[in-house]
């Protein structure tokens, strides 16, 4: 039978990799640190942090490599201030095409929008995109205790705006967002290729296909 889906009262969007394109900026700025500590690091390993937490990034990267706590401190903090230098000058051109098409429709449909990013530094970037005030909810990676792959980040979205989780939807660009919104018991939009994001409800390989009513459709 038929799953009666509730009806959507709000929409959930990741930032890195779904509004823009600042996964590219945190790859160079892991690939930098990598690069100054002869760790290896490429684009495969890369794919497994996305959606991930800076620290949760820095283990993996590691691996079974053993650095000292203050070590490991240094290190995730000089990746970062790559990563703020990178996104110094981020605009409205860095929007991903379609962006602000489908965050206008949002707000036009009469939904409510928050943002859940695993990023801590998710603000200067929305900020920086000139998006900041079409979220009424930001959810960043100061939000919550546990990251990604846990639900806690969508939920608290969720609570924030005063919607139940099985009426949001989340847009997503990572395994590990999808995961955390799948076990938050919401409607998830992929966005990517399928081998990426097909654990997701429906997806689309890019944002610029992206749009409310096509999303509605496919529930
Ligand atoms: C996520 C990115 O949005 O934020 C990850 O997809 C990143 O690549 C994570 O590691 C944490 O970001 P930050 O800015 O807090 O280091
Ligand atoms: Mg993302």
């Amino acid at each position: 039978m038929e799953k009666i889906r509730p009806k959507i009262e709000a929409f959930i969007f990741d930032l890195d990799g779904v509004l823009t394109d600042t996964a590219e900026f945190h790859f160079q700025s892991w690939k930098r640190l990598c690069e100054e500590e002869k760790i290896p690091f490429n684009r495969e390993i890369n794919e497994k942090l996305r959606g991930v937490s800076r620290k949760k990034s820095l283990e993996i990267i590691l691996g079974d490599t053993k650095v000292s706590q203050e070590k490991f401190a240094e290190m995730m903090e000089r990746k970062n201030t790559y990563y703020r230098e990178s996104i110094k000058n981020i605009s409205k051109r860095d929007l991903f095409p379609g962006a602000e098409k489908v965050l206008q429709e949002v707000k036009k449909g009469g939904f409510k929008l928050a943002l859940g990013s695993s990023s801590k530094n998710a603000r200067p970037v929305i900020e920086g995109l000139g998006i900041r005030d079409y979220f009424e909810v930001i959810a960043d990676g100061n939000s919550v205790e546990k990251a990604k792959p846990a639900p806690d980040l969508f939920l608290y979205a969720a609570e924030k705006m005063g919607v139940s989780p099985e009426k949001c939807v989340v847009v997503e660009d990572a395994e590990a967002g999808i995961e955390a919104a799948l076990k938050a018991g919401m409607y998830v939009v992929g966005i990517g290729p399928p081998e990426r994001v097909r654990q997701s409800h429906v997806y689309f390989s890019e944002t610029s296909e992206l749009s409310v009513e096509k999303v509605l459709q496919s529930f």
